[in-house]
């Protein structure tokens, strides 16, 4: 009998499993396939760790605007796979490790839920029945993958972030259906590596619920680096390498060694048992309450599951929300503070709400806006490169509403802006705030004195 049976081990299953452990909860994991889920395994990691390579030979390529010269700069991309995969079955391996520390009891196979009866949830995998008192959902998402016309035909031309992320070789030319977050960090990739890179985006513009103006500086950066993308443009057909799309009524067609989909994805809520509780879904994912509390009593669900924010650090969070309660801590999620980051070169790194959403919802606000090249650092490591530093403040209480940033490295700065949504702190109490210099952060700090 365990205190709480967690189905799947992503950054919701195993953080959640983590900190129950270190609480004391009797925790049981189930995992299908390898510890760390799509973030660990086909996901954040394995494409961080090949863009820092892209970059890396990028840098080298033009070191000369650093005064650095050298001859003959050549990658190797199978190298480059390889230690993507070591890097990925070294952290699976920590995750692993985590779970024994914190005496959490993981079982390898496919989870089913049974039922649940006077003693708990009953939860099969393999021949093996298991009874938890509470039971926690973190099976996660998957590609969508669209209907469209050939593209069932067309085979192993087709792929999405799991099957571009095993490819031996690089492709010449790649051809991306959809110009979203997953779509601008493969393009990002194959741009630096010298492949033909062709976004088709059903969208006027590329990153969806980004800042505009960021997402189109973002696009004007790789315009110039050499993508070709096609706004407003619907795929129609696909035959083979070719790919037809529908742009103010006429058709064109682009065509690609390979054709990556990434339209976005799905949460996983079949397969497992999930209807034998009778759990509510809404808009394709499992519902949930503020505390991650489904319909039933001690069902709970956190990560892409939810089909809310299929972001791992949420995934992460929601799971220590649901440990938290589970061990007397009350606690509630909150969407407010949720850091976005596209980790293309530059980085674009946002939290809060933009210009447009705060228009959407009726917030009045003022925006203050900043180039980069007003920290001298950026400067200093950023030849010849554009960033620029947008933040919202709410016209009747002075609070950080947001901050957009694009350059390097945003990933790295944009936690500080979530602190200030988090902490709901106003713009004269965020101006007392020493930074270090000289860094790029303090491009925050002087953009809140353009106010
Ligand atoms: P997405 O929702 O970010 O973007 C999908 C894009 O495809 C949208 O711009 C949409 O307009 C477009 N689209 C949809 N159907 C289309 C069609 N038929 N033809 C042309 N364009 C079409 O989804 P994406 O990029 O697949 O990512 C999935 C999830 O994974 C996202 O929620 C994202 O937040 C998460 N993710 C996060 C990362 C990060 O935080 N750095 C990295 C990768 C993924």
């Amino acid at each position: 009998m365990f205190d709480l049976i967690i189905i799947g081990g992503g950054p919701a299953g195993y953080v959640a499993a983590e900190r129950g452990g270190h609480n004391g909860l009797n925790v049981l994991l189930i995992e299908k396939a390898k510890m760390g889920g799509v973030c660990l395994n086909e996901g954040c990691i394995p494409t961080k760790t090949l863009l820092y390579s892209a970059k890396t030979f990028e840098n080298a390529l033009h070191g000369d605007k650093y005064g650095v010269y050298g001859d003959n700069i050549r990658f190797d991309y199978g190298k480059m796979v390889a230690r993507k995969n070591k890097i990925v079955r070294k952290l699976v391996a920590g995750v692993e490790i985590k779970m024994k520390q914190n005496n959490v009891t993981v079982v390898k196979g496919e989870a089913y839920i049974q039922q649940r009866n006077q003693d708990g949830f009953v939860v099969n995998c393999g021949d093996e029945t298991y009874v938890g008192s509470d039971l926690l959902i973190c099976t996660g998402s998957e590609a969508f993958v669209p209907s469209i016309p050939g593209l069932a035909e067309a085979g192993d031309i087709i792929l999405t972030n799991r099957e571009i992320l095993e490819m031996k070789e690089q492709p010449q030319s790649l051809v991306i259906i959809g110009g979203g977050v997953i779509g601008m960090e493969f393009a990002s990739l194959y741009n630096s590596l010298g492949s033909k890179v062709t976004v088709v985006e059903m969208l006027p513009e590329i990153l969806g619920n980004n800042d505009a103006e960021i997402s189109a500086m973002l696009r004007d950066i790789y315009t110039k680096k050499g993508i070709e993308f096609n706004l407003n443009a619907k795929v129609v057909k696909i035959d083979g390498q070719q790919v037809t799309f529908e742009k103010d009524g006429e058709n064109f067609t682009v065509e690609g060694e390979k054709i990556l989909v990434s339209v976005g994805r799905r949460a996983v809520t079949t397969g497992f048992g999930l209807e034998n509780l009778k759990v509510e879904l809404f808009k394709g994912g499992i519902k949930v309450d503020e505390k991650m509390q489904t319909n039933v009593p001690g069902v709970f669900a956190a990560g892409d599951v939810t089909g809310f924010s299929l972001l791992a650090h949420t995934a992460s969070r929601e799971g220590e929300v649901v440990v938290n309660n589970l061990t007397g801590r009350n606690d509630v999620m909150r969407y407010n503070a949720i850091p976005g980051v596209v980790y293309t070169n530059p980085e674009v790194a946002a939290v809060g709400e933009t210009e447009e959403s705060a228009q959407a919802k009726g917030i009045a606000f003022k925006v203050a806006k900043l180039s980069m090249a007003y920290a001298g650092r950026f400067v200093a490591e950023n030849e010849g490169g554009t960033g620029l530093c947008k933040i919202l403040i709410g016209e009747n209480n002075g609070k950080v509403i947001g901050v957009h940033m694009i350059g390097n490295p945003s990933s790295e700065m944009i936690y500080g802006a979530c602190i200030a949504i988090e902490q709901e702190m106003t713009l004269a109490e965020m101006e007392k705030i020493v930074f270090p210099h000289p860094t790029v952060s303090e491009i925050f700090k002087e953009t809140l004195f353009a106010f």
